[in-house]
């Protein structure tokens, strides 16, 4: 594996790819790798001969009062990691090379309507457009045929869908299934500030979410009943949820008719925020 830290490293290492006629899969991540990100290199690699994992805490997608300063940088461990999946490439560039022109960057992606506007768009004003931002240099820079990223982001996912299509992107994008632990709590890098106790609630989240699968599966259609109680359930634990909600797989507002849909919750435990999502089939 080679480990590059600029463009101009980066460059050379894909030019010589593309010249031995390799495709290339993107896995963009913010380091701290987990059985998750180990799931998306695997399945990369099914997908395009090089492989390249960047690693990069986005400054850009993280507001004032975010983790940005305690989000856990562990770079020579994922490397290890990286390499041991047999990946080609692992992009791990500053600041100042992910964003040449200055930072902040001058131009900026800019996400407009609903999804935006709702859940974690409406909790984390501007979070998406740095998400955007970063993931466009990111497809500009290593221009994979696919790139691939984790479900359990499943707004995430839906903006850089949006934005591959509204922006004519030459790029196929991939969803990753979540990985979750033994207790059914979804794998992510933040997991590891909760504190023991936390830890052992943690869970109740997912719990939460599969009785309304369970309510949507037999037949309710009253989104908003369905997810009271398990909202006052997570309350009464010492959640503080900001949303769990029922929602179209486009995440609109879900019509009675549908037959498939995406609780999404997200909610503080401490000082931790704890996202989740579970697509329920009614087929
Ligand atoms: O999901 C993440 O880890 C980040 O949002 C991403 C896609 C790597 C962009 O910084």
């Amino acid at each position: 594996m080679q480990i590059v830290h600029s463009t101009a490293e980066l460059d050379c290492v894909l030019a010589a790819r593309r010249n031995a006629g390799e495709s290339t899969a993107l896995v963009p991540t913010m380091g701290n790798l987990h059985a998750g990100h180990v799931s998306l290199i695997r399945r990369a690699q099914q997908l395009a001969p090089c492989v390249v994992v960047s690693v990069f805490v986005n400054p850009l997608q993280f507001g004032p009062h975010d983790d940005f300063d305690r989000y856990p940088r562990t770079l020579d461990a994922d490397a290890k990691l990286i390499a041991a999946e047999g990946a080609a490439v692992l992009f791990a560039p500053s600041i100042s090379d992910m964003y040449p022109g200055g930072y902040p960057p001058a131009t900026s992606v800019q996400i407009d309507g609903p999804l935006n506007a709702v859940l974690e768009g409406e909790f984390r004003p501007g979070h998406f457009a740095g998400v955007a931002t970063v993931v466009n240099i990111l497809l500009n820079r290593v221009q994979p045929a696919v790139a691939i990223f984790g479900q359990k982001d499943y707004q995430q996912l839906a903006v850089i869908r949006r934005m591959v299509a509204d922006l004519g992107m030459p790029v196929r994008i991939e969803a990753g299934a979540t990985l979750r632990d033994i207790d059914g709590l979804a794998l992510s890098s933040r997991n590891q500030y909760l504190q023991a106790q936390e830890r052992a609630l943690a869970p109740r989240i997912y719990i939460e979410m599969q009785k309304i699968a369970a309510g949507l599966r037999a037949g309710s259609r009253d989104f908003e009943t369905l997810c009271a109680e398990p909202r006052s359930q997570l309350q009464a634990l010492g959640f503080r949820p900001q949303y769990l909600e029922v929602r179209a797989a486009d995440l609109s507002v879900p019509a009675a008719s549908l037959k498939q849909f995406v609780i999404l919750a997200a909610a503080h435990l401490g000082s931790t925020r704890l996202i989740d999502n579970l697509i329920v089939d009614c087929e």
